[in-house]
């Protein structure tokens, strides 16, 4: 059995930087046609110079595959409509981080007041800049997103004309706050339709599969599941593929981050054929990322075959998601 997919999307990606970048990025050029890229490196990119250089640093090593690095800005309330429409043409989106709620993001937001985010959100409302957020609260770990879902809903109703994407949601609330905003939309990843909080700790720690947010509840990942499968047209897929090196995940005080770029359409293949919706897998992959961000990313087929793959035991010194495991599809082709 084969599956093709047009122009894949991974629209919520952290491909680090240096010696990691050039693990990272190639294993993701292959088999997408594009990816979001995040901000969230050491410096964060905060100026038009760093974009660019970061932007040029992904191409190099990319060598020469076709793959387009959808560029994000890392929020800060200081941005203006002039700075913001000056460099407007080299970003696809600005992504917001509460202060310290994840990895490299201290810099980030404190407080949503209204007043200081006005003049950034108008501009970006303007100039028709999506905003992507990490929506937590530093409340307790398993009710920080739904704690955010009334700052998304306050954010979305001041100001109708930005597009709100609720980046790598997890939970049945997030899923209900959708439908509720015509300005609202969602990431969601491989991982989160797969594992629960009990995959993760229910029995001996899983550090591979810690993340932000963590996996919740078996009745949220089914609302996830509902909505990915069944193509909700607000609805993408964004891996939040976020790789730390092994010594930082095995370790005490082990980094947030699941790496599953190499692995993701694999597993989206294997979860959307076992609920009986394969034809369903393009929209959730390319279609409505191209709708919802209006872009036209480079055409890239990628051919799936029903045939046993292995996942590695790592990449470098990144340990993926089910290192050593067999999944049921790999990757055939790419054209
Ligand atoms: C991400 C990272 O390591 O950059 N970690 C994660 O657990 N997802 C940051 C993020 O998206 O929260
Ligand atoms: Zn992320």
């Amino acid at each position: 059995m084969h599956l093709t997919l047009n122009d894949p999307l991974d629209m919520h990606l952290h491909l680090r930087d240096h010696e990691m970048l050039k693990i990272t990025a190639p294993l993701s050029a292959h088999s997408f046609s594009g990816a979001l890229i995040m901000p969230n490196i050491i410096p964060p990119v905060d100026t038009k110079q760093a974009l660019l250089d970061y932007k040029h640093r992904i191409i190099e090593a990319i060598d020469n595959e076709n793959f387009t690095p959808l560029m994000t800005l890392f929020f800060r309330d200081t941005y203006n409509y002039k700075f913001l429409s000056d460099m407007h043409d080299e970003l696809t989106a600005i992504k917001l981080y509460p202060a310290g709620i994840t990895t490299n993001s201290e810099g980030g937001v404190s407080g949503f007041d209204l007043e200081k985010l006005k003049t950034p959100l108008t501009a970006m409302s303007e100039l028709g800049i999506p905003l992507c957020i990490h929506g937590e609260t530093n409340g307790f770990v398993m009710d920080r997103e739904a704690e955010f879902v009334p700052i998304y809903e306050k954010l979305a109703t001041a100001f109708p004309q930005l597009k709100i994407i609720m980046e790598h949601i997890t939970t049945k609330e997030s899923v209900q706050a959708l439908d509720r905003h015509a300005n609202l939309y969602a990431t969601i990843t491989v991982h989160h339709l797969l594992i629960t909080l009990d995959d993760v700790a229910g029995g001996m720690l899983k550090p591979h599969l810690f993340c932000k947010p963590i996996a919740k509840r078996s009745e949220d990942r089914d609302a996830l599941i509902q909505v990915a499968v069944n193509a909700h047209p607000k609805v993408m897929f964004g891996s939040d593929s976020a790789p730390h090196p092994k010594s930082a995940k095995e370790c005490c005080g082990c980094a947030a981050g699941i790496f599953t770029a190499p692995i993701a359409l694999p597993l989206l293949a294997e979860l959307f054929e076992a609920h009986d919706k394969l034809d369903n897998l393009q929209s959730f992959i390319s279609d409505h990322a191209k709708n919802i961000y209006n872009i036209t990313p480079p055409k890239k087929s990628v051919t799936l075959k029903k045939e046993p793959f292995d996942v590695p035991q790592s990449y470098g010194d990144i340990i993926p998601m089910r290192a050593g495991e067999t999944l049921k599809w790999k990757i055939a082709s790419v054209q």
